[in-house]
């Protein structure tokens, strides 16, 4: 850290009780149609009784009505996994922000790294998605994270930074708090490999302070989750960590129980 994210992650700290945490559920490729409405029925019964986070579960396009329909009135909030940043236009196979509102999705995960990976998704391409997603009235969750080899050779502050400074470049200061940022170790996604509790809190702390450098305001507004192999048995420490608020949860959210269990653990 600089000694400005240094002063600004400490300026941060300790107004946890301020940010409400958020448990999203992704799917990723998921989810017949058949599927998700078994699984929407079953979800609301198993979270506990005045859920202590935000709920959501991002779906696969072709899920996203039913989940919304099967969801109503039970708390748990429908995101969608990617979008496209422009609202019309010769971009076959991609879906704008706007048919996701219609449809009255609420959020969207942007940038994460399958889709960095396998998708060609790039940080200039998430400066328009995330500001685009925004202004439509999704809440947009953008994922960060380094890989192994970035984390062996001490380059995991470099990546974060290039990393959050890019994905927010276009939000305005006063909208920096209204995004959602995930940070996501490319080697603890699907691998079992959890960080530990004290790799999951620096780097946060470390991204929150990014923020900071932005706003001192919006740093301590700001929910900052953690993503990578979160299950029912270690989700309580992670979510323990102060700066932590939340999961992004892939593989332990596909059984709705698992996901529900990681819900409880985030008011313990
Ligand atoms: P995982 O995936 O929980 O299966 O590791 C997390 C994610 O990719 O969001």
């Amino acid at each position: 850290m600089t000694p400005d994210t240094q002063v600004a992650a400490g300026a941060a700290r300790g107004t946890r009780m301020a940010r409400r945490p958020l448990i999203a559920g992704n799917w990723k490729l998921w989810g017949t149609r058949t599927q998700a409405a078994e699984y929407c029925e079953r979800l609301p019964g198993l979270l506990p009784d005045d859920p202590p986070a935000d709920v959501a579960v991002c779906a696969p396009f072709t899920a996203l009505e039913l989940c919304v329909q099967k969801l109503h009135g039970a708390g748990v909030a429908v995101y969608a996994q990617n979008m496209h940043q422009e609202p019309t236009g010769a971009f076959t196979g991609e879906v704008s922000a706007e048919m996701l509102t219609e449809l009255s999705v609420e959020g969207v995960v942007l940038g994460h790294s399958e889709r960095r990976l396998y998708n060609c998704e790039t940080d200039r391409a998430l400066q328009d998605k995330v500001p685009r997603a925004l202004e439509a009235g999704l809440q947009p969750i953008l994922c960060v994270g380094e890989s192994e080899d970035e984390r062996e050779r001490g380059e995991t502050e470099r990546k974060l930074r290039n990393q959050v400074q890019e994905g927010l470049e276009r939000v305005a200061d006063d909208r920096l708090e209204s995004v959602v940022v995930a940070y996501e170790p490319i080697w603890a996604i699907g691998t079992g490999k959890v960080a530990t509790p004290e790799i999951a809190q620096d780097a946060v702390a470390f991204i929150r302070a990014l923020v900071g450098d932005r706003s001192r305001e919006a740093a301590e507004r700001v929910r900052i989750l953690y993503g990578g192999s979160v299950k029912p048995d270690n989700a309580a420490e992670i979510l323990a960590q102060p700066d932590v608020d939340g999961a992004l949860v892939g593989g332990a959210s596909l059984d709705p129980k698992g996901l529900a269990e990681i819900v409880a653990a985030a008011g313990r």
